[in-house]
């Protein structure tokens, strides 16, 4: 263990740098610079661009004619660390407990793309350059759908050209077991508020003769899904690409199924779309969320009020070949043709990302399996798609043309996005190690 690339990590960790907080804005360009400087310290031309949101890191090492250029992708951003009260220890000052980092932002993605900086740190004291043209791509953005990143991408396509792209903010199946994903969802976002009378009443006075609003809301909600679980959208499923027999196979092999996601979900009994096994529900099957829904009276003890308005946010998961745009309006009509009597419905939509999926067995996937195999010996690779969602992946295919390699290194039970979210130590040092044999594989894929 090499205590030096840990502290580093752990600094690392301490910038607050939630992207969807306009309080933390000061904090994402420290994040930004710090990181800078340390690309800069290991011989790296790095710019931090600034943008109308959060800047954008790209760090480059001297690029040779002949050789692959390989982009790395990070995220800087991290998810707000509410609610702060379930946390064993403060988010953003990092704590090591059985071999396990935790912080916001362990995982996702401070610890997977910094395991990457150091093995081409490594690489360059070692080897004095790297086998490769690296373009090392780290926005403050992702946890908000990328939103100034594709622009970016247009505007600096010419110096960010490469042959392909690799990530690591994926997950692993289980501990040790390397996992190559060749697949995420997108996703689309809603906002959805319906109004009523105008302004909060007395729920004895004016209830039963008003509609009201939080009624209303929940009724139209509920007409979001069937008792199967189905999305009721009308056109939701008519582009979704089946899953393939192989696929269904492979995935019967991977060493998470229901038991784990009962355990690690800690949910009474499992619940989702009928014919379809956990893994492929969340990996290949689109969805429709509520992420959070409000209205009314919210504080200690109980108020007689009937609220003037009440709001939910909601969020679509997709899968090849839907398109974001097409599922929001198909929902929006959805909405508003079921709009109760005696209120209005206001439909805001909010970031998206398309779904995305490429080929295991192309040459540069098959590099990444062997550069996995040496990272976690021991085990085939596990071939997999992820529920979650990289807005950017599928833009990049689209603006710069090239595909993406999803390396995962977080653990199932990481608790991204949730209170306690931790990175295992030895993960850590496994991306850095990972890096050096990406790296050295990507050199020359098709041997
Ligand atoms: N690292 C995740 C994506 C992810 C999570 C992939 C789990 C595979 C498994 C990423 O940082 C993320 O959380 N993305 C957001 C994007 C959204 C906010 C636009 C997501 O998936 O919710
Ligand atoms: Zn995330």
């Amino acid at each position: 263990m090499n205590q030096r690339q840990l502290d580093e990590y752990l600094d690392y960790l301490r910038f607050p740098s939630v992207s969807t907080d306009p309080a933390h804005k000061n904090d994402l360009v420290e994040c930004a610079e710090w990181l800078a400087a340390k690309l800069r310290a290991m011989g790296l031309a790095t710019v931090v661009h600034p943008t109308a949101g959060h800047p954008i890191v790209v760090a480059k090492n001297e690029h040779r004619p002949g050789r692959r250029t390989v982009m790395i992708y990070g995220h800087y951003d991290v998810q707000p660390a509410d609610p702060l009260a379930l946390w064993d220890s403060p988010p953003f000052e990092p704590r090591i407990a059985d071999d396990y980092v935790f912080a916001r932002g362990s995982a996702d993605n401070k610890g997977q793309h910094f395991a990457h900086v150091l093995g081409i740190e490594e690489t360059l004291r070692e080897r004095g350059e790297l086998p490769v043209n690296l373009i090392l791509l780290v926005e403050g953005e992702e946890e908000i759908g990328s939103e100034h990143l594709e622009q970016f991408l247009a505007t600096h396509r010419d110096e960010l050209r490469c042959d392909l792209i690799a990530i690591s903010d994926t997950g692993m199946v289980a501990k040790g077991q390397p996992t190559l994903s060749y697949g995420l969802r997108g996703v689309a976002a809603m906002e959805l508020r319906v109004k009523g009378p105008a302004s909060d009443l007395h729920s004895g006075i004016y209830g039963g003769a008003v509609m009201n609003p939080a009624t209303a809301l929940v009724r139209l909600l509920a007409t979001l899904h069937d008792d199967e679980g189905r999305v009721a959208v009308s056109g939701f499923y008519d582009t979704v690409l089946p899953l393939e027999k192989w696929e269904r196979d492979a995935w019967q092999q991977v060493p998470f199924g229901d038991a784990d996601f009962l355990n690690v979900t800690g949910a009474p009994e499992l619940f989702g779309e009928a014919g379809y096994t956990s893994l492929e529900r969340t990996w290949a099957r689109p969805t429709a969320e509520i992420n959070g829904i409000g209205g009314g009276f919210q504080g200690v003890g109980s108020k007689t009020v009937l609220p003037s308005e009440a709001f939910a946010k909601l969020t679509f998961r997709l899968v090849p070949n839907q398109q974001p745009d097409d599922i929001l309006a198909k929902v929006r009509a959805h909405l508003q043709a079921r709009c109760p009597r005696g209120v209005r419905v206001e439909i805001d939509c909010g970031h998206s990302g398309e779904p995305y999926v490429t080929d295991p067995n192309s040459p540069s996937s098959m590099a990444a399996r062997r550069a996995l195999q040496q990272a976690f010996p021991g085990k085939d690779v596990a071939l997999i798609r992820e529920g979650g969602s990289i807005p950017i992946v599928n833009t990049f295919k689209r603006v710069l043309g090239v595909e993406t390699l999803l390396l995962g290194l977080a653990l199932p039970d990481c608790r991204a996005h949730a209170p306690n979210e931790n990175f295992p130590v030895e993960n850590f040092f496994a991306g850095v190690r990972l890096n050096r044999a990406l790296l050295n594989e990507l050199a020359h894929p098709t041997q």
